[in-house]
């Protein structure tokens, strides 16, 4: 059966993963992209499939009632797999209502969509949820998050997130809508926008500025390669049983300040610059506001029912995501413009 895939945020860092993944794996299918290009949203990063014949991309808002009702009809989807979102914790902590809006309102509206266009004919339909390890809270020293966690979410991002995970369970236990979700770690690799930690430090070595580090830089993060992420989101969408929830994570835990400090020495080797020239550039700044202390993930569901597991050796796919940025200056240079002065101004103030 062709299966006609409706991808949200598919202009985004993981979406653009995600959506030159499945135009490439499934010929037969199709991918319809929707996306409003907000600041994070960049058609530079998908040109390299934007004339394949399964391609199609609508600017769209997920807010937009009719338009989004008129996209189900028109393209008969039969799938979705939603990731857009307003997605930077900085940013939901000096405008948290927009996170509501696209984050809870946004979901909201695509769930009905589906539920209105598939009326009761839910078969070979699904609906597959991208959420976060946020949702979960954060963890002290020992044990790791599963998918028997409590909820207990602390910012305007992640309460977003986390009310947009309890409207498609409540559309899978209420209208028997076929859903399901995943909450994944922190991801890293090409085309992220450098208001995350990775392609932030890379740009600000580059242009030999500080690097700002929250509080101590104690904070622990669980890292993965996106286009591990990418993977799973095949395969959960391919065969994640239908009201389930799968975690999803890295197995690779690291301290901000130990993590950045390895980005300015890949970063200088890189540049050819002399080791230990970028360290100094590390400044300790005002801890972000209700910062979660640290995330990790067991994925053990995901390897044991869907055989899917990380595959890269964290230094080394690093190194050639930090050689991604060094290449593709321009990429850099046009989401960095504009808008991104005004965010960096008023969040490292
Ligand atoms: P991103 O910010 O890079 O991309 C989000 C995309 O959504 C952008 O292309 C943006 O234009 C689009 N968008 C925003 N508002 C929209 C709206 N109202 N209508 C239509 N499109 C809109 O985000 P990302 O890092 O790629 O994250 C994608 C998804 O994965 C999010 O749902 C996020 O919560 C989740 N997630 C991200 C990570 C991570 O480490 N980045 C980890 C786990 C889960
Ligand atoms: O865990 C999954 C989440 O990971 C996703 O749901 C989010 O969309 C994604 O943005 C990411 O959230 P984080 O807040 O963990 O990522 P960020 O890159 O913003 O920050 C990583 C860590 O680095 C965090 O502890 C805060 C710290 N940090 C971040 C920035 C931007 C700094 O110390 N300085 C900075 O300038």
């Amino acid at each position: 059966m062709q299966r006609n895939i409706l991808i949200t945020g598919g202009a985004g860092f993981i979406g653009s993963h995600v959506v030159r993944r499945l135009v490439h794996q499934y010929p037969n299918d199709q991918i319809i992209n929707i996306d409003a290009l907000t600041y994070a949203g960049n058609l530079m990063s998908l040109q390299d499939i934007q004339m394949l014949p399964n391609y199609t991309f609508v600017k769209a808002d997920i807010t937009d009632e009719q338009f989004i009702l008129s996209i189900f009809e028109k393209y008969q989807i039969t799938h979705v797999v939603h990731l857009a979102a307003e997605s930077h914790v900085d940013r939901s902590i000096h405008d948290p209502l927009s996170f509501v809006k696209t984050n809870v309102i946004g979901t909201a509206n695509l769930l009905n969509a589906a539920r209105i266009v598939w009326k009761d004919n839910f078969g070979n339909k699904k609906f597959y949820h991208i959420s976060t390890d946020e949702v979960f809270g954060s963890l002290g020293e020992q044990g790791m998050f599963s998918e028997s966690t409590p909820y207990n979410p602390h910012s305007p991002y992640s309460a977003s997130k986390a009310s947009s995970d309890h409207l498609v369970r409540a559309y899978f236990d209420t209208y028997g809508l076929p859903v399901v979700i995943s909450n994944c770690s922190n991801n890293y690799g090409s085309h992220q926008f450098p208001e995350k930690l990775i392609p932030l430090v890379v740009n600000n070595i580059v242009t030999r500025k500080n690097i700002p580090i929250y509080g101590a830089g104690n904070n622990v993060r669980d890292w993965l390669w996106v286009e591990d992420h990418a993977r799973a989101i095949d395969l959960i969408l391919s065969e994640g049983k239908l009201g389930e929830t799968y975690c999803i994570g890295g197995n690779n835990e690291w301290k901000n300040i130990d993590l950045v400090k390895l980005i300015c020495t890949l970063t200088d080797e890189l540049l050819g610059r002399e080791n230990g020239d970028s360290i100094s550039l590390i400044q300790h700044v005002t801890d972000r506001l209700g910062h979660d202390q640290r995330y990790a993930i067991d994925a053990t569901k995901l390897e044991n029912e869907l055989a899917w597991k990380p595959t890269q050796d964290f230094p080394q796919a690093l190194k050639e995501t930090i050689q991604w940025y060094l290449n593709n200056q321009d990429w850099v240079n046009a989401v960095t413009s504009g808008e991104y002065q005004k965010f960096y101004s008023l969040n490292y103030k």
